[in-house]
């Protein structure tokens, strides 16, 4: 653990605890959101408390599009999901595709209301409202909308049209999109058949429109180049919301393509205003560096200043980097709700009366009842139920079945993970663990297994196209009597290990993977526990998980430098 010294080094020179006075620079400390927060859309609104509200996409993880606030652009809380209960959208729980589910958001503030507009890919497409971001259960359910495409973003002209612009794909080839657009009218959900609206800059493809007007013009926000390195920002404006536009000279506004930068796959961009007048903007990026094998995160939320002057085109503050200046709004914690804030450690106990953390995932709908808080006799527990289907799923399986999975985000380069499994199984087959989760298809698991009539082991194993070999290990007495602890952790930028050992002693590694095992597709890492009887039906064997752990133990910004996580206690001021 060589980066240890370089985190102390951090911290000495990094936070400052004095609020900066308006426009005096501070920090920023990218991501703002890290983990799998791809396709961020942010609005400021003045009247619910000068608060800056951002969602982000989900593919199949539930709940989806998390609500993050904030009042100073640097500490986020979550503080409810867009997407909370099956009755929003109940075909979302019968999608198959591991990249499909709920693509990219747009978040709007009109009339009083918070809106989304979404494709839920292998579903449908529609948009929802609130009237209260900070209430699950007032987000309405999902009005679904004709629009032939992806990425639709939600629109209201000066005239009271709303419009909705979205990524078409040319069917005569499949890789390559138009921005099309078509009017909604509400409350019906009613479309116009679309129009063709612009091509952007010709980098295909082009997606994720957001339309804004300023100045007498509209402009029309884009990410081309698709999701990898080649992702940028561009901008179009004309004088109309059917266009035609005019791109500016300066295009792509954005992107780290070509760059060495470690902030890479900078794209998908959303622009806002703060308090004072400052300009801001979002947009995804990877911590891959240009070589892009390792990015176990995902696609993260990251932070920029911009400068927008009358008439003129915006100017944005790049390139993205982990620590960047800029006027940010004061520093203020002081948001509703009990959500965690997205960088904030784990340490839950699942006491009597508590609920699962809102920031906690499952895969799809959960089957509830697999799940419980301190149930009768097992206080300051989570009992697991397993699944028919391990978290592969077999030939088998639906979406409906469920996977018994509950999972945090992995928000830190480096990180401990660890939980105490009280388990005990009796039937071939009966397995729970913990898993490093990126999709059913990609994922590494250490479990305790019973494989045959006479014992129990720990078995690693893993599913994906590298998939390391399976390892089975005897259990200890030792362990058994008193306990076990699972543990993942990520102890350095491109390695993770698993580890097992008994409760409150020592652990003892068993596997290490590195982590371009997780970096793939659309989402980003998961940590957490599981439980399945691998298809045999008579195993119902409850399993307990107890002291949920999740420290992060560094940020990695490239060049070698590393910020402190949240929590973090190590030396100076942390
Ligand atoms: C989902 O699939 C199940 C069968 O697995 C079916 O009964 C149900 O109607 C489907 N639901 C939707 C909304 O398509
Ligand atoms: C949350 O929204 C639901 C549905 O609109 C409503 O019944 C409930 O009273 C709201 N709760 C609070 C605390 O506002
Ligand atoms: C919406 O479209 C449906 C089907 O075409 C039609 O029956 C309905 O009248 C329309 N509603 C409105 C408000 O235009
Ligand atoms: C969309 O709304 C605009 C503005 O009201 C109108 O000019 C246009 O004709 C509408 N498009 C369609 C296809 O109805
Ligand atoms: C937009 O791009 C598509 C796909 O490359 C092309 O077929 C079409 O002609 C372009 N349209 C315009 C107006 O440039
Ligand atoms: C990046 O390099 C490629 C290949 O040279 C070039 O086609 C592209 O225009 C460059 N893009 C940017 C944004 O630098
Ligand atoms: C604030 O940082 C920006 C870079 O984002 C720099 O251009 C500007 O000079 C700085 N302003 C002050 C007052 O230090
Ligand atoms: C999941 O179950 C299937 C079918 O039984 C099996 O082939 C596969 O190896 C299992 N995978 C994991 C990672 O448990
Ligand atoms: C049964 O499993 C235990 C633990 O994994 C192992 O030590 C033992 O050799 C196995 N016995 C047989 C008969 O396969
Ligand atoms: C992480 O550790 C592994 C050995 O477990 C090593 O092969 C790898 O080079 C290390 N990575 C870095 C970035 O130091």
């Amino acid at each position: 653990m060589k980066a240890v010294s370089l985190f102390i080094a951090a911290s000495l020179s990094g936070i400052s605890y004095c609020q900066p006075a308006k426009q005096q620079n501070s920090t920023i400390y990218n991501p703002i959101l890290p983990g799998f927060h791809p396709d961020p859309s942010c609005v400021f609104v003045k009247e619910w408390d000068n608060t800056f509200f951002c969602a982000t996409s989900t593919f199949l993880a539930f709940p989806g599009i998390p609500i993050y606030a904030s009042k100073d652009l640097q500490n986020f809380r979550l503080i409810g999901h867009a997407f909370n209960r099956p009755e929003q959208l109940p075909a979302f729980g019968n999608i198959t595709g591991q990249q499909q589910g709920w693509y990219a958001p747009t978040l709007r503030y009109h009339n009083n209301r918070f809106w989304i507009i979404n494709s839920c890919v292998g579903a449908a497409t529609g948009y929802w409202s609130t009237p209260d971001p900070y209430n699950n259960s007032a987000w309405t359910n999902v009005t679904p909308t004709d629009i032939p495409g992806y990425d639709p973003d939600l629109f209201w002209d000066t005239d009271g049209t709303i419009y909705s612009a979205f990524a078409k794909t040319v069917l005569s080839d499949p890789f390559t999109t138009e921005i099309h657009q078509v009017n909604i009218s509400m409350p019906s959900g009613n479309t116009t058949t679309d129009r063709f609206l612009w091509n952007g800059t010709g980098v295909q493809p082009p997606e994720g429109p957001h339309m804004m007007i300023k100045d007498g013009y509209h402009y029309l926000l884009l990410a081309e180049g698709g999701t990898a390195q080649a992702h940028q920002v561009t901008i179009g404006r004309g004088k109309s919301a059917q266009g035609p536009f005019e791109s500016d000279p300066a295009n792509p506004i954005l992107t780290a393509y070509n760059t060495s930068e470690y902030f890479q796959t900078v794209g998908h961009a959303d622009l806002f205003q703060d308090s004072v007048g400052n300009w801001w903007g979002v947009a995804l990026s990877t911590r891959s560096g240009p070589v892009y094998e390792t990015w176990p995160m995902g696609r993260e939320t990251v932070l920029y200043p911009a400068k927008w002057e009358k008439g003129q085109w915006p100017v944005l503050g790049g390139p993205i980097r982990g620590k960047m200046e800029a006027p940010l709004p004061p520093v203020n914690k002081n948001i509703r709700g009990t959500g965690a804030f997205v960088k904030d450690p784990d340490n839950y106990n699942f006491s009597p009366g508590s609920s699962i953390p809102s920031h906690f995932s499952y895969w799809r709908f959960p089957q509830t009842q697999n799940y419980a808080v301190s149930p009768k006799g097992h206080a300051n527990t989570l009992r697991l139920l397993p699944s028919r289907a391990n978290l592969t799923g077999d030939a088998a399986f639906v979406p409906t079945d469920g996977i018994t999975f509950i999972g945090r985000r992995q928000t830190d380069t480096l990180f401990t993970y660890s939980v105490d499994v009280d388990y005990s199984p009796s039937q071939i087959g009966e397995e729970s663990g913990v898993t490093l989760f990126l999709t059913q298809t990609y994922h590494v698991d250490l479990g305790i297994v019973r494989l045959n009539k006479t014992g129990n082991c720990l078995r690693f194993r893993a599913e994906g196209p590298n998939a390391p070999k399976e390892t089975v290990v005897a259990i200890p007495q030792k362990w058994c009597d008193q306990g076990m602890q699972l543990q993942i952790q990520a102890y350095n930028v491109t390695h993770f290990s698993f580890s097992a050992g008994p409760k409150d002693g020592q652990i003892k590694q068993i596997a290490t993977v590195p982590a371009t095992i997780v970096s793939n597709g659309f989402t980003g890492s998961f940590v957490g526990v599981y439980a399945t009887n691998n298809g045999n039906a008579k195993g119902k064997t409850p399993s307990y998980i107890s002291n949920w752990v999740y420290q992060g133990q560094g940020q990695y910004i490239g060049n070698g430098e590393f910020y402190p996580s949240n929590g973090q206690k190590s030396g100076a001021g942390f």
